[in-house]
């Protein structure tokens, strides 16, 4: 299957830690990766090269569907469909919902000036159909400082749907939600899955991270420690390779090569 994207000996340093070392990583077309690893393992630092926040050490090489791309920004990454879903950060505070919707992507009228009034009605079309905000406190000029970590949450979800993502990366998206939250977002990662795209999903809860993905990629501090197909392990054999990759550093049981 072809690659979405691809990261080729890709090493990071900050200062004296190295979050990342020679790391080799790809996420198919139609593909949903589950990244597990410990805390400090690498896993975010990984998220953020791939949405241009952070640039890889010299050496290290970004591949976009069989293309290098020499310096990924915010903004190209962005523009070739990739968007992250995180519970904190993720929006911008001090604006408005509309506003958080249309970040970077903002409607215009054919004379060039910014479409407000269609970006607030498809908001609230939005809100009504995807968002299933139920609030009658919330309204497409809300201030998103105010929104529960569901709701945030359930923007940045319907941000990447409506502009239709090519690779969604969830770090830790499940964090703090509430049981209902928590499975509206395993659906919509599912959803990714069933329209064609692909994602990235970092979780702690690997009862999260199994059944919602195809391949599960082990960080260890800073490198891949292992990574196998679902189907060729049983949700108990993962939880036992686990425990083997905190002792030993790697995924693989003994005489095993990988
Ligand atoms: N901006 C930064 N400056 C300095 N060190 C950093 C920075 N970002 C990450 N690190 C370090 O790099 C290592 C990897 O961090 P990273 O956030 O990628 O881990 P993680 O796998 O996402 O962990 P967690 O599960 O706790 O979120 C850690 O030792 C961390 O302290
Ligand atoms: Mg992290």
């Amino acid at each position: 299957m072809a690659d979405v994207i691809q990261l080729r000996n890709v090493s990071k340093t900050f200062g004296e830690v190295r979050a990342l070392h020679d790391v080799n990583f790809e996420v198919h077309s139609n593909e949903i990766v589950g990244l597990l690893g410990d805390n400090g393992a690498g896993k975010s630092t990984l998220t953020k090269i791939i949405t241009g926040y952070h640039q890889p050490d010299p050496g290290g090489e970004l591949h976009w569907k069989g293309e290098r791309i020499d310096h990924l920004s915010v903004q190209k990454a962005r523009d070739l469909g990739i968007e992250v879903v995180y519970q904190e950060r993720a929006l911008a505070d001090k604006q408005s919902l509309w506003r958080n919707i249309f970040l970077g992507r903002e409607m215009s009228n054919k004379w060039g000036v910014l479409d407000i009034a269609g970006m607030k009605s498809e908001t609230r079309k939005l809100m009504q159909t995807v968002m299933g905000f139920t609030s009658s406190a919330i309204t497409a000029d809300s201030m998103v400082r105010t929104f529960s970590g569901g709701e945030r949450q359930g923007v940045a979800i319907t941000r990447a749907l409506y502009f239709e993502a090519e690779l969604v990366l969830l770090d830790e998206p499940t964090m703090g939600l509430s049981l209902t939250e928590t499975k509206k977002c395993l659906d919509f990662v599912n959803e990714i899955k069933n329209t064609g795209k692909s994602a990235i999903f970092i979780d702690h809860n690997i009862f999260h991270v199994y059944p919602v993905a195809d391949r599960i990629v082990v960080l260890d501090r800073g490198t891949i420690a292992g990574q196998f197909m679902k189907n060729e392990l049983t949700l108990q054999e993962l939880i036992d390779r686990l425990y083997l990759v905190a002792q030993t550093g790697s995924l693989a049981e003994k005489g095993e090569v990988r």
